[in-house]
């Protein structure tokens, strides 16, 4: 079965509700395109938990900031449709900007003090753009699952929250981090990196390691943890940490000594590219 591209936002809507009224389950994957394996993964999730998928590729202007890579963010939609067809995905729903965001548009969605930190402190209105834009395809798709990479941890928590808090009827699935043979997380950003460049971003995921085996070796101070990974981190002369933080994993609010669920997380500038990644520490 070949793929079927939808652009308008009534058109997705008409094709949701037929199939609802024919008893199927709908899972959405929203996705800025530029699709790797780690978005595969989510649509063969998505696969697997529902019975017609749909891919949203969106390059959402409203997350990024005014000096941000809105204009160069990579764009590959013909090779996009091919991989969404081989991961299973039905639909493509490819929406332009104006039909997002018509004149007049006046409307966002904000969870207030989930996106304060991390990245939020750091991306001033992201997380507004997304949570609008996520809520605009969820209205668009009316999908019974959504599913969302573990990679950007705070995103799927807001939303998580959003989703709850606004009693949308909708199931928040995420899935875990794909990553490189050497450790590098996946991105679509990852296409920035030189040669070089890309050698060095193999610092995030060792620099998590090292976090982790510290834990591991019974060390429970953030405020250790994080120095030794910033002197790893700083070690590489191309990269400039832009925060590495260890949080509670519900409330994302700094711990000083673990225990429970923690997530170490990081963003660091690699050259021009703004890298993120992290790790879940389960305390037993
Ligand atoms: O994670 C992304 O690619 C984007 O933030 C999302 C969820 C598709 C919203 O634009």
């Amino acid at each position: 079965m070949s793929i079927r591209v939808i652009e308008q936002v009534r058109a997705m809507q008409a094709w949701a509700d037929k199939v609802r009224r024919e008893g199927k389950r709908i899972g959405l994957v929203p996705t800025m395109g530029c699709l790797h394996e780690g978005h595969l993964s989510l649509i063969r999730l998505a696969r697997k938990r529902t019975d017609v998928v749909v891919v949203s590729i969106f390059v959402n202007p409203t997350q990024f900031g005014p000096t941000e890579d809105f204009e160069k963010y990579p764009r590959t939609f013909d090779r996009d449709q091919e991989l969404v067809e081989q991961a299973g995905g039905e639909i493509i729903f490819a929406p332009g900007v104006e039909e997002m965001y018509p004149p007049g548009f006046d409307t966002s969605v904000t969870v207030a003090r989930l996106t304060k930190g991390l990245c939020g402190a750091s991306r001033p209105g992201h997380f507004r753009g997304v949570t609008t834009v996520v809520t605009k395809l969820l209205c668009a798709a009316k999908p019974h699952v959504a599913v969302f990479g573990q990679k950007d941890f705070q995103q799927a928590a807001v939303i998580r929250r959003m989703v709850r808090d606004l009693n949308l009827d909708v199931e928040i699935v995420t899935a875990p981090i794909v990553r490189e043979a050497d450790g590098l997380a996946m991105s679509s950003r990852n296409a920035y990196l030189s040669p070089k460049e890309r050698r060095d971003a193999r610092v995030l995921f060792q620099s998590l390691e090292k976090g982790e085996k510290m834990v591991r070796d019974g060390e429970r101070e953030a405020s250790e943890i994080i120095a030794a990974m910033k002197t790893e981190i700083e070690a590489k002369p191309a990269a400039r940490i832009d925060y590495v933080a260890v949080v509670d994993a519900e409330t994302l609010e700094p711990v000083t000594h673990l225990k429970g669920r923690a997530l170490v997380a990081l963003a660091v500038w690699i050259g021009k590219t703004r890298l993120i990644d992290n790790v879940v520490l389960e305390e037993k």
